[in-house]
């Protein structure tokens, strides 16, 4: 290896390499460096382990990439502390062990990047398996085993590779074909608006439900791609496909089945007039009303081969969406949990309620036995009265209502496709005789995001905070971020969706859903650069206010932050740009007069042009930075220089000297001027005003609304006021969130009061858990280092508050694990970190009020008599700063034990 192949890895920085020559430097790795060993005397017991975790465009073995350059990641592993990457190689083959490399062969690339690996081999075909895998070679030129193989298939590229056409109308729609050989691959490329159900052969393709996601269908329609080899037969078939109206509020299919036999012939299959169309037992069916299934209208075998469908007419032909066809390249929403109810009451003769026990969004599945023509009704609500009664006011005009109408065949068991709701509880009416607590089941319906996350400290109340943050963020995915789940909006409410982006990216792995949702975004762009307040476009304004508009910039730069993701900056740069430049136009001497909501559901709300030119701040510095990454320097410039006039008008307009304060001094317009370092020297007055207000004025509580709140924790934090932000987080009366476990909540409320009329009053509104990232960042202590992205560079800076005794938090990031566990007595600090292979980081083990600190890694002291003592490996050095003792360590897993008096 030459020496310009060497990584540029910051662990030789901290080293501080003058000292060491560069032949030396060749055969020792960091970690030996870290720890003054000779390399040879432990390279034969370990070295690099096979890459795992292998990802292509964020996904485990995608169905349907339709990009020419699509992304490779993978997680490194080594059996040493401290190690890096140090080239790679990537093969990817069409043979399924991917050992010809006929498609890419990478060769040995210098490169410590295991994230954002762009495909650059022969041009990718429609319609093909691909198979890939990598090795990498540590520090000192050691290699790994190569990883398992991975795959993944492409979708279909051009309009022209699609042969059917748009077909609809009714709901069931059938044909049959026949297959003269056996099947050796089978894809199903597949479009069905509103919702649909794909059956072969009298099964259910793959898991998907309430699919595809909802786009705004004049712009772009997503396809799934599925493998149905192992559906498909020799001789006769029959494909099977049940289309809802979703979103699309009708209905229309677009089908291919391109189809592989073994001796070698293509058959393909489309969507057309030939097939059979005929309304099924689903009679009714909306998103926001319910189903209703009438099981006298079942014609059992329909989905089969051989059944008589001459009476059923030709399916008619449809126009079909304007929209693109585009892959379907995100976790679809699926049935992710079941849930057994509580407990079964009978507050009326005839009305039995199911309590869940928890809020969520889905639906009931059924399970009775009765008369042919029993007309079984199901309700769905949040909320009960005293009484034991349904409570639907809050639905406001959503009917949340199902139907089930017996076949009378023995036990039958339903539960509806094309449509959800948010519920804790289910009425049922009309069964015949009396249910048991085994005729419902809750279903967990939701975009099925993995759960990548962990948070718990020794307070319950915080426990209770991210469960109910967590259950309101997945059950808030339907494709889209939502609002809520229950009433009649569940809408892509862009302000929602950025006040908790961070929260959900802590949580769950969000990658593949946001560069879909940036793009759903951008398709709603206007030429003017102006976009909406919900994406798709249906309730609100356009233009969005601008602290909703914001989601457009932040959710692209939390992209780029957390996953490494320059690629969304390059795609959504113009976007951006004509976004920026819309708020320019509007703006009068560098102040943003209009808003639609402002610091939305505040107790006292601070002023619409002050949270309006806040986030104009924001989005022209998110825009500079953009262009910095991405290499638009000239643009940096431009944008570096609109921050800096708006944030002088930001302070001509809004700061009032004699009282010390933004605007009108309340919580979250200080918090907006102070969360930006907007005040100079001139502008002093703010944080002690903030301070006081929360302290004095409100017993520390908020009064901020779902943007106030999200940084409001963050300021006081890194104010150096965790104590306080901690007080906060753990109120338990109004307004706080406590206040909300303790009346109950089992998700997040829209509203810090508690309501439960016919007024705006969710019981599962996501907004205010923008906190959660405030749980991982502060209270666990996991941080992005200033400046880097993708986690390459963690911070560990746990904050010990008050009678605070442990917080652990973990998060699947792309490059692997990052964790942080932490516990302390009167005189001991205990810290135990996880960094990815190839990242560092720094651990801070704050002094607290302890003398004569000793600090021990793994059993060997590595900080006495104020020095840092160099010895276990993957450990670059230790400073003393700021009340705390701080650590720079390499990739690994270590446990500091501080100890003292
Ligand atoms: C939604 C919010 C949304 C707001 C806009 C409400 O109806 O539920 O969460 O952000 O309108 O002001």
């Amino acid at each position: 290896m030459t020496a310009s192949a060497r990584p540029k890895s910051n662990i030789f920085l901290i080293l501080g390499l003058g000292a060491i020559g560069l032949s030396t430097l060749m055969t020792l790795s960091p970690v030996h460096l870290l720890a003054g060993i000779p390399a040879s005397q432990t390279a034969a017991d370990g070295g690099p382990l096979a890459p795992t975790a292998l990802r292509c465009e964020y996904l485990e073995n995608p169905m349907g990439i339709d990009m020419a350059k699509p992304r490779f990641f993978w997680v490194l592993g080594h059996t040493e502390r401290g190690q890096v990457q140090s080239a790679y190689q990537i093969v990817v083959s069409t043979d399924p062990r991917a050992v010809t490399g006929d498609v890419w062969d990478s060769g040995k690339v210098a490169s410590s990047k295991s994230v954002q690996i762009a495909f650059a081999g022969k041009a990718l075909e429609s319609g093909k398996t691909y198979f890939w895998k990598v090795r990498s070679w540590d520090c000192e030129g050691r290699e790994s085993p190569w990883s398992a193989v991975a795959r993944f298939d492409t979708g279909l590229f051009n309009k022209s590779d699609w042969k059917g056409a748009w077909i609809g109308t009714k709901n069931q729609l059938r044909k049959e074909f026949a297959l003269k050989g056996r099947v050796s691959r089978a894809r199903a490329h597949i479009a069905g608006l509103g919702y649909y159900e794909l059956r072969l052969n009298g099964r259910k393709a793959g898991n998907h439900v309430l699919d595809p996601a909802w786009t705004t269908y004049d712009k772009r329609v997503l396809y799934v791609t599925y493998d149905v080899t192992s559906f498909l037969r020799e001789g006769g078939n029959a494909v099977a496909v049940t289309l809802g109206q979703g979103w699309y509020k009708s209905r229309a299919l677009l089908l291919q089945l391109d189809i592989e036999l073994e001796d070698g012939t293509a058959v393909s299959l489309a969507s057309d007039t030939s097939w059979r169309a005929a309304d099924g037992p689903i009679f009714a069916d909306s998103v926001y009303d319910g189903e209703s299934y009438d099981a006298r209208r079942e014609t059992p075998g329909w989905d089969r081969p051989g059944f008589d469908d001459k009476a059923w007419p030709a399916a008619e032909a449809v126009k079909g969406p304007a929209g693109v066809l585009s892959a379907q390249l995100m976790p679809a929403i699926q049935v992710v949990d079941t849930i057994v109810p509580l407990k079964m009451s009978n507050p009326l003769p005839g009305v039995y309620v199911f309590d869940m026990g928890q809020n969520f969004s889905g639906w009931a599945r059924l399970r009775v036995e009765g008369p042919l023509g029993t007309d079984v009704r199901l309700r769905f609500a949040e909320l009960l009265y005293d009484n034991g009664m349904l409570n639907q006011e809050n639905l406001r005009s959503a009917q949340a209502e199902d139907h089930y109408i017996l076949k009378g065949a023995g036990e039958e068991v339903w539960e509806p496709r094309f449509t959800y709701h948010g519920f804790r509880y289910v009425e049922v009416t009309g069964f015949p005789g009396t249910p048991k607590l085994d005729s419902i089941r809750g279903r967990v319906v939701h975009s099925a995001v993995e759960p990548i996350g962990s948070f718990a400290a020794s307070k319950d109340i915080l426990n209770g905070l991210q469960r109910i943050i967590t259950w309101g963020q997945k059950t808030n995915l339907h494709s889209i971020p939502t609002d809520c789940d229950q009433r009649d909006e569940r809408m892509g409410w862009m302000g929602d969706a950025q006040g908790t982006a961070e929260e959900a990216i802590m949580n769950f792995d969000m990658a593949a859903f946001y560069t879909n949702f940036v793009r759903d975004i951008r398709d709603v762009q206007d030429e003017k650069g102006r976009i909406t307040d919900t994406v798709p476009h249906i309730w609100g304004s356009r233009p969005a206010d601008p602290a909703w508009g914001t989601a457009y910039p932040l959710i692209c730069w939390y992209m780029y932050q957390y996953y490494g993701d320059t690629r969304v900056l390059e795609e959504h740069y113009d976007g951006l740009k004509k976004y920026v430049e819309f708020l320019r136009s509007t703006a009068e001497n560098g102040v943003l007069k209009w808003f639609n909501y402002g610091d939305w559901v505040a107790i006292e709300k601070c002023p619409g042009a002050l949270t309006s030119t806040f986030y104009y701040y924001y989005d022209a510095r998110i825009m500079a930075d953009a262009a910095r990454v991405i290499g638009k320097t000239a643009d940096a410039a431009l944008y570096d220089k609109l921050a800096a006039e708006i944030r002088a008008a930001f302070n001509r307009e809004f700061y009032d000297p004699k009282t010390g304060n933004y605007g009108d001094g309340t919580q979250a317009a200080n918090t907006f001027a102070l969360f930006l370092d907007i005040p100079t020297e001139k502008q002093g007055g703010a944080w002690g005003r903030l301070f006081d207000d929360i302290v004095y004025k409100h017993d520390s509580h908020l009064t901020t609304g779902i943007f106030g709140t999200k940084y409001i924790m963050e300021l006081l934090t890194r104010t150096g006021n965790s104590d306080l932000a901690y007080d906060i987080a753990c109120k338990t009366d109004f307004p706080s969130w406590g206040y909300m476990i303790q009346n109950g909540a089992t998700t997040l409320w829209e509203l810090w009061n508690k309501r439960e009329g016919p007024s705006m009053n969710s019981h599962n509104h996501p907004m205010f858990g923008s906190v959660g990232s405030w749980l991982y960042k502060a209270l666990a202590g996991i941080n992005l280092a200033p400046g880097t992205s993708g986690f390459e560079k963690v911070v560990f800076a746990p904050q010990m508050a008050r009678d605070l005794r442990h917080a652990s938090g973990s998060t699947r990031t792309v490059r692997g694990e990052v964790a942080c566990a932490w516990s302390r007595t009167e005189t001991s600090v205990r810290i135990e970190v996880t960094v990815p292979v190839g990242a560092e980081a720094e651990v801070v083990l704050p002094k607290l009020n302890i003398r004569d600190i000793q600090i021990s890694e793994g059993g060997k002291t590595v900080w006495a008599d104020g020095k840092f003592l160099a010895g276990p490996s993957g450990i670059a050095g230790a400073e003393d700063k700021d009340g705390a003792i701080r650590f720079k360590t390499g990739g690994g897993r270590y446990v500091f034990v501080l100890e003292g008096k």
